[in-house]
């Protein structure tokens, strides 16, 4: 059988890279796909990785980045929407444009690389997009409103999607993390959270202090830390397998979706397609 490629966003660090190597390691062309990819050492090199430039909020750069992906391997059978980022912050201390930023990359830079890789699998009538979401597209929680919002948003488009392509046999999912100590999620949390006043600013820092606290609770629910290389491997189970619409993933993740009744909502899912969807 020949080899099948997947194209992943936002190989330079966390989930992302892990993605690659696993990829790799399971004998796959993967195009590890980042903004900066000079700076790279560790795929660099690897036998059948191909790793090159893709911002996903620049046009030019993913058509040229799909363009040398399908140059080099033929064709792309998995995408993995993974490049995003987050941040603490109350809504009110967030300015317009930051809010704007974040959406560029976590709602329509999903769309953007999505929107170049669809014409290509329906051409090959068939392929497997995965959508990086996050344990905050499922629920909201304080000093998170923009970054839940974004990926609230991916998770509906996700859901709609899935309805949308898999009569072409293209599946849609989302793999939804919790807490994992990969990121810099935080990066740009304390200047956020330090404007809009002290009043306001004493509000948020005692909302995000109780939140850490709960989320690292939450997060060695099996008493140890949560390790990143779930989230590969749960991409690479998506990517293989049948798997349900939303995937989430990690101990604090899993335990809200339970108490969700994330089980329940892939039931309705299924019993809508016969309502939704024409006859074959
Ligand atoms: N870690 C967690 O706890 C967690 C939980 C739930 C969901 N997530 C989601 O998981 C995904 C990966 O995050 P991570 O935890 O692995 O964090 P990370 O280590 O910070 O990785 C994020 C990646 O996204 C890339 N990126 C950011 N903006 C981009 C753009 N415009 N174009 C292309 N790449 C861009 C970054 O590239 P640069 O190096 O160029 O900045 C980096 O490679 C994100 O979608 C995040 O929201 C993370």
């Amino acid at each position: 059988m020949s080899k099948k490629t997947v194209l992943i966003t936002g190989c330079s660090s966390g989930f992302g890279k892990l993605a690659a190597m696993t990829f790799h390691e399971k004998g796959w062309n993967v195009i590890a796909t980042m903004r900066s990819p000079e700076k790279e050492a560790e795929l660099t090199g690897l036998d059948d990785v191909l790793v090159t430039r893709l911002d996903v909020t620049d046009a030019g750069s993913i058509k040229q980045g799909v363009e040398e992906g399908v140059g080099r391997f033929g064709t792309i059978d998995v995408l993995v929407n993974n490049a995003g980022y987050g941040g603490h912050t109350l809504f009110e201390q967030a300015t317009d444009e930051a809010v704007r930023a974040m959406y560029e990359t976590n709602v329509f830079g999903v769309m953007n690389v999505t929107r170049a890789v669809l014409p290509l699998m329906r051409k090959q009538r068939g392929g497997c997009i995965i959508n990086v979401t996050s344990m905050a597209g499922m629920m909201g929680a304080p000093t998170i409103s923009v970054y839940a919002s974004t990926k609230f948003a991916v998770e509906g488009y996700t859901e709609a999607m899935a309805f949308e392509y898999r009569p072409l046999n293209i599946m849609v999912k989302s793999v939804a993390p919790g807490a994992y100590p990969t990121t810099r999620f935080n990066a740009n949390t304390d200047d956020c959270l330090n404007s809009g006043g002290e009043e306001l600013s004493a509000h948020a820092h005692k909302l995000y202090e109780h939140l850490q606290a709960v989320a690292a609770q939450m997060a060695t629910q099996g008493g140890t830390e949560a390790d990143p290389q779930e989230v590969a491997d749960k991409i690479y189970e998506c990517a293989t397998s049948e798997t349900p619409v939303h995937n989430p993933i990690g101990a604090d993740a899993e335990m809200l979706a339970e108490m969700m009744g994330a089980a329940s909502r892939q039931a309705f899912l299924d019993k809508m397609e016969g309502m939704l969807l024409p006859p074959r």
